[in-house]
């Protein structure tokens, strides 16, 4: 056993809820900060963990934080807004929680103020992208919010200029195919949403620069879904069906979150879902194979007929306890995520797979050029120790060419979020740039920014903010 990295109390102290909303220059800075790194860092997550000292039992119904970093000329400012949701609107007047959240928040009032009560508030909590000149806050179940690029103010759902309906989903994790096949090289916004059921439509939208849809596709599948990521290459959108049941009367009924739902089924088989992106092309692969739990993909590409997947897989879903807090999470009693690379092979219909790192990872994220090619570099947020189940605390550099990586780790007392690659201007080297993410510094109760060179993970740049932002989800690089 190795030595434990972090203190649980420490941990739990970055999930404290920031009531606030802040507008400032950075003015305390380590390091400096390159004059070629301009351009705006925008970064979402539960923002509240209570509402009026009534606990949201889980982070994932915690109510979207937008933060934005923007980088000016070696300058940086701050700013961050909640997401005004009608939901949150409300909760704040009420000073109470009035919604029920899909990972398990009740209303207090126990089964009878939860029974039926079906009506979900729409977070806007989990990523935040620029694209067809909005800015979006996304949350997978329902439409997105538009923001305010500048002030972060929040103008309300946005349908796309009618590409959605009201009702429809969304999901947080759009890809952005950096020279689509089908529009003459030009980049396209490859997103999906769930529609639930006792069988699931995934429909897979393609959509311009200018937010004009391009392609949109619907297929139906058996059984319950839970997918919460896809992954792209040229020529399909893949989907991990993991195995799990969904049982929907304990939620109906109002003992549980709908999150709490959902068992995982060790004995059944992922089904992998490749639905082809060229409008030509009509016929929908599914092939079978053993993947654990799956939340994020890295990467997809496609190499000599071949459909290489890349994944960070969990031995299986952690439920969702009753009547504990996820303050109270036990690491080592929970499976790490570690990144596997499935082979598809079309042809056979077979899926062969292997580990590729073994070390407690995240968030994995690859240069905005790669994504759906073959690639070599990956970064992704990490335990500090190469095994067991940990917070994240280190960020690591993985060459897949080579089999090497480098780590860069803020442990004891530094607890890392997303980090967001950022090439460098003209570059052509892949791992040309920088790597920013937010870490949460439990000696000082504050965030700071920090900005590594993505060659060799080297600290360049460290940035204080004045205060702490919980931990967050997701993010993107805006120039
Ligand atoms: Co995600």
């Amino acid at each position: 056993m190795s030595i434990k990295s972090y203190t649980q109390k420490d941990w739990q102290k970055g999930y404290q809820s920031q009531t606030n909303e802040f507008d400032y220059w950075i003015d305390e800075i380590e390091g400096t900060i390159p004059a070629e790194l301009n351009g705006t860092l925008f970064r979402n997550g539960p923002g509240l963990l209570d509402i009026n000292g009534q606990i949201i039992a889980h982070p994932f119904d915690g109510d979207g934080l937008i933060c934005a970093i923007k980088f000016e000329q070696g300058k940086a400012h701050f700013q961050n807004k909640f997401v005004k949701t009608e939901g949150y609107l409300q909760e704040q007047k009420a000073g109470k929680i009035l919604y029920r959240g899909v990972f398990g928040t009740s209303k207090p009032g126990g089964f009878l103020a939860n029974i039926f009560d079906l009506k979900f508030k729409n977070i806007a909590n989990t990523n935040v992208i620029y694209w067809g000149g909005k800015l979006l806050a996304l949350w997978e179940a329902a439409e997105p919010h538009r923001l305010n690029p500048d002030t972060l103010e929040t103008m309300g759902l946005d349908y796309l200029d009618g590409i959605l309906q009201p009702g429809d989903g969304f999901s947080a994790h759009p890809w952005i195919d950096s020279s689509c096949i089908f529009d003459h090289g030009n980049p396209c916004l490859v997103n999906f949403a769930i529609k639930p059921g006792l069988s699931t439509t995934i429909v897979t939208y393609e959509i311009s620069p200018e937010g004009k849809l391009l392609r949109k596709r619907e297929h139906s599948v058996p059984g319950f879904a839970f997918i919460h990521d896809f992954a792209i290459t040229p020529n399909y959108c893949i989907f991990f069906q993991n195995p799990v049941s969904y049982n929907p009367f304990p939620f109906l009924f109002g003992f549980k979150g709908a999150g709490q739902c959902i068992k995982y089924q060790p004995d059944q088989l992922t089904r992998v879902i490749l639905i082809p992106r060229n409008p030509d092309d009509t016929e929908v692969k599914i092939l079978e194979t053993q993947s654990g739990f799956i939340f994020h993909h890295a990467n997809a590409f496609e190499r000599n007929g071949q459909v290489y997947v890349d994944s960070v897989c969990y031995e299986n879903l952690p439920e969702v306890k009753e009547n504990t807090s996820f303050l109270e999470t036990n690491f080592d009693e929970l499976p790490p995520g570690q990144l596997w690379r499935f082979s598809l092979d079309l042809s056979q219909e077979t899926v062969s797979s292997q580990i590729i790192e073994s070390r407690c990872c995240e968030f994995p994220v690859v240069h905005p050029d790669k994504v759906g090619r073959d690639y070599r570099y990956l970064y992704l947020a990490a335990a500090h120790n190469s095994s067991g189940n940990a917070p994240l605390q280190a960020i690591l550099k993985l060459d897949l060419q080579t089999n090497t990586s480098k780590l860069q780790s803020f442990a004891n007392r530094g607890f890392v979020s997303e980090p967001i690659f950022v090439p460098k201007p003209n570059s052509l080297v892949e791992d040309e740039g920088w790597v920013l993410t937010m870490v949460y510094d439990a000696n000082y109760h504050r965030s700071n920014v920090v900005i590594l060179d993505s060659q060799n993970l080297e600290t360049v740049a460290t940035l204080h903010l004045k205060h702490h932002i919980p931990y967050g989800l997701h993010g993107s690089w805006y120039k």
